[in-house]
């Protein structure tokens, strides 16, 4: 089945393309995804698992909230570690009651993915886009390869969803795009773990030592970070120097015992800040990672990709039914107040919690008073409680 033509062709079959399909598909417009990886890998590719009360929201009301409502964790608050100290952080008393929800991007993507195939809307697996052209004209014009054979697919509208390594960036002119790009001077290796979550809630801890984040996919699985230097090799990380490294740099002035277990995956995973403006050029338009990319430490790729795509769906909607463009036109400007807003709060956590190795004395003394600041003042805290949460979605 390989369509000649679609209203929107969609390139890349992740979170931000697959839900873009699934809101698409629910305002009858019709779409095509095509994803290059097969669908085994896209559904066990390891990320961030903390959604937004809007990214719930926005789940739910597509259909794709049913496993979400059953497995998925709600979690009140944080808690940030510093000093041999603790204070956490109580989301819904900071915020008028916003929370989050633990539940992976791996559940999320195959929740999507079954409901695009059930409603038989074209999900190509295995089809690798090699360009994208027209963006200036009415008809661009999608080019991929699928099962050997070299395909178009002619488009009304072309999404580039195909993250920060995709190809469909490059539809516009070099000289119609600028991106802003910051790398951080440290990676995090991310493990799974086959043990019990040794905490209730999310641990950020700040570390002379650097760097730790204490997460959970399950109640029997935990989701464990450590900040490593940039190249480092995860072989170099054997199981139980991940372990005492984990303890030490969670260590309190109370004892708090960290629960060992089997390592099932272990990854280095990179830093980096980076937003491409416009998002959007002539008939092509770029949503979530394709277009922006976040240092995970504030849990906002995902739930920012989900934002994208929720306007985006309202604009391509409109056009559909009115022929207006009016939301369409604001799309790039709407989504990047919100993208900037969140490259700040993802900056702000990553440069406050983690320890440089040419870190100063100074900078360390700053970051423990901005600590401090969090865990004594409620307008301080309730910044952080109100980024993190998530800002509403326009
Ligand atoms: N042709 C077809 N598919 C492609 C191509 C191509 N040339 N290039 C990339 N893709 C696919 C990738 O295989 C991937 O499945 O596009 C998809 C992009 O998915 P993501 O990188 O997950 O980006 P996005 O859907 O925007 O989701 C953002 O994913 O990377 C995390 O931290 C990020 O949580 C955030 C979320
Ligand atoms: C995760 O569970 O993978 C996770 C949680 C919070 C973050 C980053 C990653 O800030």
């Amino acid at each position: 089945m390989h369509p000649s033509h679609t209203k929107v062709g969609i390139v890349g079959g992740g979170p931000s393309g697959l839900l873009l399909a699934r809101l698409l598909h629910r305002s009858g417009v019709d779409c095509v995804v095509l994803e290059n990886r097969d669908r085994a890998y896209v559904e066990q590719r390891q990320r961030a698992g903390i959604l937004e009360q809007g990214t719930v929201d926005v789940l739910r009301e597509c259909g794709a909230g049913a496993r979400m409502g059953r497995e998925g964790l709600v979690h009140d608050g944080i808690e940030l570690r510093y000093d041999r100290r603790a204070h956490r952080l109580d989301f819904p008393a900071l915020t008028g009651g916003r929370r989050v929800t633990v539940y992976a991007q791996t559940e999320v993507v195959k929740d999507l993915i079954a409901l695009q195939l059930d409603a038989g809307a074209p999900l190509l697996f295995g089809a690798q886009v090699l360009d994208v052209t027209g963006a200036d004209t009415e008809r661009p014009v999608i080019r991929y390869t699928h099962q050997g054979r070299e395909q178009t697919l002619t488009c009304d509208y072309v999404v580039g969803c195909d993250g920060f390594h995709g190809v469909t960036r490059h539809a516009v002119p070099e000289t119609e795009r600028r991106t802003y790009e910051r790398a951080y001077p440290y990676s995090w290796l991310g493990v799974l773990a086959d043990v019990p979550p040794s905490c209730d809630e999310l641990i950020y801890a700040h570390s002379p030592r650097g760097f730790a984040l204490f997460s959970m996919r399950t109640p029997t699985v935990s989701r464990l970070y450590l900040q490593v230097p940039n190249g480092t090799d995860p072989a170099d990380w054997p199981d139980d120097r991940i372990w005492d490294e984990l303890q030490a740099r969670a260590a309190l002035d109370t004892p708090w015992k960290l629960e060992r277990g089997p390592l099932t995956a272990k990854a280095v995973l990179p830093m980096r800040s980076a937003v491409t403006e416009p998002m959007r050029y002539g008939r092509v338009l770029l949503a979530g990672d394709a277009a922006h990319i976040v240092p995970p430490t504030g849990a906002k790729g995902l739930n920012l990709a989900v934002a994208d795509v929720t306007v985006l769906a309202r604009a391509l909607a409109q056009v559909h039914d009115t022929g207006s463009t009016e939301l369409l036109d604001a799309y790039s400007d709407t989504c990047l107040r919100r993208v900037w807003r969140a490259e700040h709060f993802s900056y702000f956590m990553t440069t406050t919690l983690h320890t440089a190795a040419d870190q100063s004395p100074f900078d360390t003394r700053l970051q423990l008073s901005q600590l401090d600041r969090i865990a004594t003042s409620p307008h301080a805290a309730a910044e952080l409680a109100e980024n993190y949460t998530g800002l509403p979605l326009v």
